[in-house]
């Protein structure tokens, strides 16, 4: 009986680890979970071409089956109506605050965007009226590449120690940003953040979770953007002024964070914001954000009429 106990736990353990979550349409028109299977010689999940069939919840209980599907086309590893809450970090890299003339903030800065922002790791960004060129009010639009934490257990007040025992793993996100709405318009003498970078499909995220099982140390990364395939952002994950362990504890002080939220943990420096000649995003531009070990989102700034 104990044996079995042990067989039953161990095939338990077995199944429920995967190394990276993703959500796709297969060649059957159907949407699975799964764990990517990597082509040789890239750790970059959006080069996947198929994955194991996952069972279950990727937040709760789930196994890896031995069924393989192909991937026809990768969808953000969560539906959005499953991320409660998409918290958004400013400022968390020392070069970042110098080009953009802000202090290093003594306490992680924390901003909301809503879930409706949240997108694919690959369909284009929409552009609203509200945010192309109008008049002498110019079209600031900016790119932020991140780490995105997905945490997988309710936290409350936890310790740093505790922190990534609750994260299920990491991926790479595109905080879109448009500085007119973040800075000129309402966010003198400081950022409002939510009116710049807050509308419909301005949080690319993916391609995949990457497993804490393949990344123990999120703060070793090389993360980067390349825009229409120039280098534009290139740095490291060290450089975080508040690492990962500390912005989930210090978000979890007096609120729940919930399995399925994510957070954006802050952009380092390269971002036209601060530069003396920007090149300002602008409609039909290609954005990839890039995170060593994760993979890479790319996606196009798209001018929209906006629907009445
Ligand atoms: C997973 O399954 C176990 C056993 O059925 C159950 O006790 C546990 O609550 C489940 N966990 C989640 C997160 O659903
Ligand atoms: C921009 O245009 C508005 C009216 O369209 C005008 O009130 C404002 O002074 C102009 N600002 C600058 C800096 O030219
Ligand atoms: C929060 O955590 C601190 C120390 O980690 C502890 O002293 C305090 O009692 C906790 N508060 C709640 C409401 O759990
Ligand atoms: C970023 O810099 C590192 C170290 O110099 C280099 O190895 C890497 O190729 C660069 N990344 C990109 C996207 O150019």
């Amino acid at each position: 009986m104990r044996l079995l106990n042990h067989l039953l736990l161990f095939t338990a353990v077995l199944a429920a680890q995967a190394e990276r979550f993703v959500r796709f349409t297969s060649t059957d028109g159907r949407e699975y979970f799964g764990d990517a299977i990597l082509p040789p010689g890239t750790t970059d999940a959006s080069k996947s071409k198929a994955a194991r069939v996952i069972e279950g919840d990727i937040l709760g209980n789930f196994t890896v089956t031995k069924q393989v599907m192909p991937i026809r086309k990768l969808l953000s590893p969560l539906p959005n109506e499953r991320v409660r809450t998409v918290r958004c970090v400013g400022f968390n890299y020392a070069a970042h605050d110098g080009e953009a003339g802000q202090p290093i903030p003594g306490w992680p800065i924390l901003f909301f965007k809503p879930f409706t922002a949240l997108n694919t790791p690959s369909d284009p960004i929409p552009i609203s009226e509200g945010y192309q060129t109008q008049g002498n009010f110019t079209s600031t639009m900016d790119y932020e590449t991140e780490l995105v934490v997905i945490i997988k257990k309710k936290a409350f007040n936890i310790t740093d120690d505790e922190a990534l025992d609750h994260v299920l793993g990491y991926s790479v996100g595109h905080d879109v940003s448009h500085r007119g709405w973040q800075i000129d318009r309402g966010g003198e003498p400081t950022p409002q953040f939510s009116m710049g970078k807050g509308p419909d499909g301005w949080a690319p995220w993916g391609p995949a979770i990457v497993s804490t099982s393949v990344i123990p140390d999120p703060q070793t990364l090389n993360i980067w953007t390349k825009v229409n395939g120039v280098v534009k952002q290139n740095d490291t994950t060290a450089n975080m002024i508040f690492g990962v362990k500390h912005l989930v504890s210090f978000f979890s002080m007096g609120t729940t964070l919930y399995p399925g939220d994510v957070i954006f943990t802050g952009t380092p420096a390269g971002v036209n914001l601060g530069k003396a000649d920007p090149i300002w995003l602008v409609d039909g531009d290609v954005v990839e954000v890039g995170l060593e070990n994760v993979g890479t989102c790319t996606n196009e700034l798209v001018y929209v009429q906006d629907a009445r």
